[in-house]
């Protein structure tokens, strides 16, 4: 863990975790903290700087969260942003009104002064807002900064206790200079930049050393970049004494598996003991057809494999895991868990029953920063940038139940979506891009012949973080190499489709 921390409280805001990646774009440490953590413990975490994030309620509401008042006497600088301003003003005195006129979007800001919070961003920036209450009267010391049309208090400060509000969005992307609006409240906290691949990779090392000292290590790698990068770091912190396992549950991608043997055994040298289990999952899988049972049967029998492969590598105490931040703070419920659609169930994740003690050295990092630090391992852009991929895999893109023939129609199908992306130097563009097949069966022409085959249908989607997205307009040129090479290439296919729903209200996998 880094020494200096800015803290982001969140209030429940849309952007929250917004605010904590534009601070660590700066290479300053920052985290998503529950609203109400107290001063004794931002202390004890050695913050230097508070955000209040932006959240849905109105300061007046009954149900209105708050934060201990303690904190704007803390001595650190203070910077709310939205319905943080609000509260800000509403605890130190000030007056929150509803605003005559709600702003949503892009808006026009005219600044007053340069000297901290909009250092070298000249007099007017467009910004994004979203608000129905505004600060109609500011608390003793406060000072307006910048204004705009239908919010004469669009920026405040507090200029001796370093207390600063934003009305508007400065993390999102609509704001013009959101970024170095966060990096000036950044320098004003005195942070020093020092958060950044290689600070990562040594703090995790040491970390992992001091907790597991001479101890042998397992750790289960699922051929994504998550696991390998875990396994990587474990690999620098203790050595030969680490083994991993890789349970091939049969449904990955097109040549996944040999990949990550590859790399793992060949290129870093570590010792990985390979499992290739695809015969049992698609045997427990034979004629189970809802998806939530496909999950659970493939997550159940993936411990049951772990456990006896890992068996005979001897006894470990020790298990690395590749979570991720979203995942410690979805589950530490921040902001309230968001409600849970699917089971997701991450093949390679070992219940929390299980006998092993855990190491998680991804724990403090977002998606973008573990590939920054697999990067900087060395680990091969083929894996750095692939894009995510389900634990249970190609088993929630079959609608139906799995079967070899579906298997294959599916990976060899994806593996042309992919490829057609990658040559058209659209891949690394979009979040997701796979075929999914199911049981339907749709007359087509082959040679001269009537033909009865699968209906394959292509999904390629926009997404930041998985939770929402957005089906991508892919030229329609690419749409067509796609749908030929298919039809062409994979034997058993009459039609392609494209899905045209976004997330909500589909969700990115079918199953
Ligand atoms: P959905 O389908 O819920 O997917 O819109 C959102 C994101 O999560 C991935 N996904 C999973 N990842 N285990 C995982 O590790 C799962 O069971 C699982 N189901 C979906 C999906 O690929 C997308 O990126």
């Amino acid at each position: 863990m880094p020494e200096e921390l800015l803290a982001v409280l969140d209030f429940g805001g849309q952007y929250s975790h917004l605010i904590t990646r534009r601070i660590r774009e700066c290479e300053v440490y920052s985290e998503l903290l529950p609203y109400d953590t107290s001063p004794a413990e931002l202390r004890k975490l050695n913050v230097k700087g508070v955000i209040l994030s932006g959240g849905p309620t109105s300061v007046y509401d009954h149900d209105a969260p708050k934060c201990d008042p303690a904190i704007f006497r803390m001595d650190v600088p203070v910077l709310g942003i939205c319905y943080g301003l609000q509260l800000m003003v509403h605890v130190l005195g000030g007056a929150v009104k509803e605003t005559e006129r709600h702003e949503y979007g892009r808006t026009d800001l005219r600044i007053k002064d340069n000297s901290d919070l909009f250092k070298g961003l000249g007099s007017t920036l467009a910004c994004w807002m979203s608000h129905g209450d505004y600060a109609k009267a500011l608390p003793k010391g406060f000072e307006v900064i910048a204004e705009s049309d239908n919010c004469p208090t669009a920026a405040i400060r507090e200029p001796s206790r370093k207390l600063y509000g934003v009305q508007f969005h400065p993390e999102v992307s609509h704001t013009e200079h959101g970024k170095e609006i966060v990096r000036n409240f950044v320098a004003v906290t005195g942070c020093r930049p020092s958060w950044n691949p290689r600070s990562i990779i040594e703090a995790s090392v040491e970390q992992i050393k001091a907790k597991v000292g001479h101890e042998r290590v397992l750790c289960a790698v699922s051929g994504g970049i998550d696991s390998t990068t875990t396994a990587l770091l474990a690999a620098r912190a203790v050595g030969d004494k680490l083994r991993c396992i890789f349970v091939n549950h049969g449904l990955l991608r097109e040549n996944e598996e040999e990949v990550i043997v590859r790399t793992l055994r060949d290129d870093f040298k570590l010792k990985l003991h390979y499992v290739d289990a695809t015969d049992r999952f698609l045997q427990k899988l034979g004629g189970v057809h809802d998806p939530e049972e496909k999950r659970r049967v493939i997550g159940e029998e993936f411990i049951r494999v772990f456990e006896e492969e890992s068996a005979k590598l001897g006894t470990f105490r020790w298990l690395a895991q590749g979570t991720l931040y979203p995942d410690v703070i979805e589950s530490a419920g921040t902001s309230g868990p968001a409600s849970r659609i699917k089971t997701h169930h991450n093949v390679g994740g070992i219940p929390s029953w299980s006998r092993f003690k855990i190491i998680e050295p991804l724990r403090s990092l977002y998606k973008d920063e573990v590939r920054k630090v697999a990067k900087e391992l060395g680990l091969p852009d083929e894996i750095v940038y692939k894009h995510p991929f389900p634990g249970p895999g190609l088993a929630v893109r079959m609608m139906g139940q799995v079967t070899g023939e579906k298997l294959r129609i599916c990976r060899e199908a994806g593996a042309i979506v992919e490829n057609v992306l990658v040559a058209k130097g659209l891949y690394d563009k979009v979040w997701q891009a796979f075929a999914v097949v199911g049981d339907d069966q749709a007359v087509g022409v082959k040679g001269d012949h009537r033909q009865l085959g699968h209906v394959v249908t292509v999904r390629i989607v926009n997404s930041s973080d998985g939770m929402t997205a957005d089906w991508t307009r892919i030229p329609y040129n690419v749409l067509e190499e796609v749908s030929s090479r298919i039809t062409g290439e994979v034997r058993g296919v009459t039609w392609v489709a494209y899905a045209v729903t976004s997330k909500p209200p589909s969700t990115i996998e079918p199953c």
